[in-house]
């Protein structure tokens, strides 16, 4: 049986699949207790599955001696050094498309969030304040109806639009490398240049891969073009935001608010300004965390990996 290393615990119910197929170590997340077990585990292992968080060292690029792939539970794999590992006839794999529902779910919850306050008036009830009707200094904004700016539109900014164009009315524009044309038949959306969407929309909602080119898109010069009364939502990577200008933006009232699920730095530290705001929601990169999406993405995941280590042609390949 081929050995793996798998670097997060995973859902019970596909316990079994693995274990049929894969002499496998569970590292539920790698520690410094657990560090070196782990070096002397890879030493041995043919493949990895990892998730997002999981951070290749030279260390530990070292130790991958015998692997042959590593498959991660995520979409997302600007955490992967894919180029370098390829040039040592590493194949990694992904886990797109299944998670993208879950995640526009996660998206809007973060637009309704925001929008109506939806944090703040539940700390208000549970802290005993509300004893009359709530007043303007707890009103929202409307979400029906607005103008909805996503920059990204892959299928988890599809999805997001879908929902905003059949379920809230919105209007909804996209930037993006390419046309998408299906969005812009399903959910009637419309094509903007970045700077257009910036001024226009009521929210702006980031859904692209971090890459070096979006690396650091949305700073300073992008929230002075935002409307003042507009709220920034990132779901795709913290890094795509420069935190700092954002910081400022929310300082100097140069937009209302901020609905995040990813940071510069995760998990966030606890002395990020970011948590001070009563207008900015925190979710800790939640996006895909559901049991039904994160089990369809660990299968997906073993699946990618067995092919790699049985020499056929994975479902998800990463090229870089
Ligand atoms: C992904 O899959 O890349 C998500 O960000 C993880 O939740």
């Amino acid at each position: 049986m081929k050995k793996i290393v798998v670097t997060k615990t995973l859902p019970f119910q596909i316990k079994e699949v693995i274990y049929e197929n894969f002499e496998v170590l569970f590292f539920n997340n790698v520690t410094e207790e657990t560090y070196e077990d782990f070096l002397a585990a890879l030493t041995e292992a043919e493949g990895m599955i990892i998730t997002v968080d999981f951070e290749f060292t030279e260390e530990i690029m070292e130790h991958m001696h015998k692997i042959k792939g590593v498959s991660t539970i995520s979409v997302g794999y600007d955490g992967i050094p894919v180029k370098e590992l390829s040039k040592r006839n590493i194949v990694c794999t992904n886990t797109p498309d299944i998670l993208s529902e879950a995640t526009a779910d996660l998206i809007f919850g973060l637009i309704l969030s925001t929008a109506r306050r939806i944090p703040e008036l539940d700390t208000m009830v549970k802290e005993g304040y509300w004893t009359r009707s709530i007043g303007e200094d707890f009103f929202g904004t409307n979400v029906y109806g607005k103008k909805l700016g996503i920059i990204g539109l892959g299928s988890i900014g599809e999805a997001v639009a879908k929902r905003a164009s059949l379920g809230f009315g919105m209007e909804v524009s996209y930037h993006n490398r390419s046309r998408n044309e299906r969005a812009e038949k399903e959910s009637s959306a419309v094509y903007e240049t970045l700077d257009e969407l910036l001024e226009t929309s009521d929210f702006v909602c980031l859904t692209v891969p971090l890459t070096p080119e979006t690396e650091g898109l949305i700073g300073l010069n992008e929230f002075k073009k935002m409307k003042e009364s507009a709220i920034l939502v990132n779901g795709s990577r913290g890094k795509v935001v420069v935190e700092k200008d954002l910081i400022t933006a929310l300082k100097q009232g140069l937009i209302a608010g901020a609905g995040l699920d990813v940071y510069e730095t995760e998990p966030i530290q606890m002395d990020n300004e970011l948590l001070t705001f009563s207008n900015v929601i925190t979710l800790p990169h939640a996006g895909s965390a559901t049991n039904e999406t994160r089990l369809d993405m660990a299968k997906l995941a073993i699946c990618n990996l067995l092919d790699v280590l049985h020499d056929r042609t994975p479902r998800n390949p990463i090229y870089k």
